[in-house]
């Protein structure tokens, strides 16, 4: 039995991972701040250092005794690092070096990254395979592309394993859509549950490979434990790409809702379009998507119904 540390496991993807973990029968540990984690997302059996990774004290506590570090803990929006770019360094930089240290020094056997697409920017080029010079134009794309330069470093410097999994706009149940910075397809749900307008930033032409939580747990499971993969940078993706416009179709489609969405302005330092390349995931870790988007999609809806 493997002891896993969740960073942000109270979190949207964090706590997804928690239950898979204990489902596959191995024991976890959480450490979150709460400040968009939630209690109510981790079993009350599951043990938890709630604090700031930041500092070095909590880190160095919640990696005691760990077999894997599973790194989620972020503030994961693009919008708000434009806002923000010194809290969300803070969240997305400074913890992230904290906790290679106290993994480094605690001798954890791998450290997985949650990284971003975001770190793709905006060529033209698709699918985006890991071999293309990352381009970020926001800050939070640049501080995903910070903690992934690091977690290469680290494995080739001192020794320690990491991979870093590049997610593509994750989506799924408990991801919240109580603010402005949440992900658009809870925003679009929770917007249409409640007879409201979704309003999309810009002439919703924007693609993006929008990627159901289950995948991604798979892929990150896959990558704390798959042979030959450290310091590997890997893409955790469907490998699709639907604009905006076809996302609010899906959704009225999903819920019966014919509710028509409104046009705001664009978004500052929002990619044009995002598709990945899964062919190396598939190969170095035996990586399939298995829940496709519109399956996905109905267990989401499913869910935020249930919820609410
Ligand atoms: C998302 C993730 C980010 C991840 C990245 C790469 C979230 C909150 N952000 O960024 O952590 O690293 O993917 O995979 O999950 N939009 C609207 N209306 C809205 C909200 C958004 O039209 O009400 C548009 C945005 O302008 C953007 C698209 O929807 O074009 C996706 O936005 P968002 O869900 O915030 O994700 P990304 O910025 O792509």
């Amino acid at each position: 039995m493997s002891l896993y540390l969740v960073s942000g496991g109270a979190g949207f993807i964090g706590s997804h991972l928690v239950e898979a973990i204990l489902g596959q029968g191995d024991q976890v540990r959480v450490v979150d701040n709460f400040s968009t984690g939630k209690r109510e997302n981790i079993p009350v059996s599951v043990e938890v250092v709630e604090g700031d990774l930041a500092d070095e004290g909590v880190a160095r506590q919640a990696v005691a005794g760990c077999d894997y570090v599973l790194h989620q803990a972020a503030i994961p929006s693009v919008p708000r690092s434009v806002k923000d770019p010194l809290g969300t360094h803070r969240a997305n930089v400074d913890s992230t070096l904290q906790l290679l240290v106290a993994a480094r020094d605690a001798g954890v056997k791998r450290l997985v990254f949650a990284g971003s697409s975001s770190t793709y920017g905006n060529s033209a080029v698709l699918p985006k395979r890991e071999d293309m010079r990352s381009a970020p134009v926001t800050p939070y794309a640049l501080q995903k592309f910070v903690g992934e330069q690091y977690c290469q470093m680290f494995t080739s410097l001192y020794g320690l394993e990491t991979v870093t999994t590049r997610y593509f706009n994750v989506f799924g149940p408990r991801q919240a859509p109580d603010s402005p910075y949440s992900g658009v397809i809870s925003l679009f749900i929770k917007a249409l549950l409640t007879g409201k307008s979704p309003v999309i930033h810009g002439d919703g032409r924007q693609t993006r490979d929008f990627t159901y939580v289950a995948n991604v747990v798979d892929g990150v499971l896959r990558a704390a434990t798959a042979e030959g993969v450290a310091g590997e940078v890997i893409n955790i993706a469907t490998g699709g790409r639907i604009s905006l416009l076809e996302l609010v179709r899906a959704v009225q489609l999903v819920l019966g809702s014919d509710v028509a969405p409104t046009h705001g302005p664009a978004r500052a330092g929002d990619v044009k379009d995002s598709q990945a390349d899964i062919f190396k995931a598939r190969k170095m870790l035996g990586y399939d998507p298995a829940v496709s988007f519109d399956e996905g999609l109905r267990h989401t809806v499913a869910w935020f119904k249930a919820s609410t």
